[in-house]
């Protein structure tokens, strides 16, 4: 198998910018099902230019009605360069833009054919707890089940601090009023999120951004973007698929799936010749979201490599083609 030339990253983030360019046109309008189609659109023709065999393993399985090209075991990339597998998410927080609120990203990552976890689509949530480095080797699986005051108290002993000072990101769901209460109870912050959970999980296993945890259920397919970021970045993730319902349960059982393994980062994507790249679409504590200004356009993005731990944020400014312009 090819390496992966350091190169493919800045074509991803080619992807993620031209997907958060077309995806923030939708900020506040409140159309969800046609800001996200336009942005899996931009994602689709981006993604035609990146050189790689590229395979699909976590996409948009029928979200957009129908088959799409970005469902998962659909070929991606112009058929050159290394053969690897990709997650796609054009938009991680598509309530937030066409809410107006903030944290929605474009987040497209790519590892060697047969590395990353190729989650069934009958596995809809998992139930995640995510840190960063300073904390990784203090998760032990018990910590998904233990009491969150017990799984707090390790991590802030492992980052030199009192648990009060500690901040949590958390979905705001029903599902978590019980683990919402129990994080308050041992004295941590709760900090309340509507939507993007691979968003949260990035924050959490970024050193110093205002997260030090991120716990709670979301979607599994944003839980193996999540992992390919957190083992980039040499953070800590235990995950267990988590469903909702008796269906889902049967599901997932079904599928053979086990309710009761709990998955690392390392194990959700196995190679540590990972990408990720992501872009802020509206904007959040990592990256700010696409600006327009008449006939120019900013964004700013993040490309991590974890062969070398690199992170770099990069900005970038365009020049709209006058058609753009006139549309908006
Ligand atoms: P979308 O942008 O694809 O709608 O996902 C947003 C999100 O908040 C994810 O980040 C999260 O994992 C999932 O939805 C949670 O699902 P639910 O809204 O059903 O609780």
């Amino acid at each position: 198998m090819d390496n992966l030339s350091p190169n493919i990253g800045f074509e991803l983030i080619r992807v993620t910018e031209a997907t958060a360019l077309s995806a923030g046109r939708w900020l506040g309008l409140g159309n969800k099902t046609k800001a996200h189609r336009t942005a899996c659109d931009a994602m689709t023709e981006a993604l035609k230019q990146v050189n790689m065999k590229g395979q699909i393993v976590i996409g948009e399985e029928g979200r957009l009605g129908g088959h799409s090209a970005l469902d998962s075991g659909q070929p991606v990339g112009n058929g050159f360069g290394a053969e690897v597998d990709v997650i796609v998410d054009p938009i991680d927080g598509t309530s937030s833009v066409v809410q107006g609120r903030s944290r929605a990203i474009s987040v497209v990552a790519v590892a060697p054919r047969g590395s990353m976890w190729r989650a069934n689509p009958n596995a809809i949530y998992m139930d995640k707890i995510v840190v960063d480095r300073e904390a990784a080797d203090v998760l032990v699986p018990e910590c998904l089940d233990a009491p969150a005051a017990w799984t707090l108290a390790l991590i802030a002993r492992a980052k030199g601090k009192a648990v009060r000072d500690l901040q949590v990101v958390v979905l705001e769901r029903p599902r978590h009023a019980d683990l919402i209460d129990e994080i308050r109870s041992a004295g941590a912050r709760v900090l309340l999120r509507m939507d993007g959970d691979t968003a949260g999980a990035l924050a959490a296993a970024t050193p110093n951004v205002g997260a030090d945890v991120l716990m709670g259920i979301g979607g599994v397919p944003e839980g193996v973007a999540a992992a390919c970021a957190v083992r980039a970045m040499g953070g800590g993730m235990l995950a267990r698929l988590a469903p909702q319902n008796s269906e889902e349960k049967a599901a997932v059982i079904e599928a053979g799936l086990g309710l009761h393994h709990i998955y690392t980062c390392s194990e959700m994507v196995t190679s540590n010749e990972i990408f990720l790249a992501a872009t802020g679409i509206t904007r959040g504590p990592l990256l700010d979201g696409v600006v327009y200004h008449g006939e120019t356009a900013r964004t700013h993005s993040l490309l991590i490599r974890s062969e070398t731990g690199t992170r770099r944020m990069i900005r970038a400014e365009y020049h709209l083609p006058p058609e753009e312009t006139d549309t908006f």
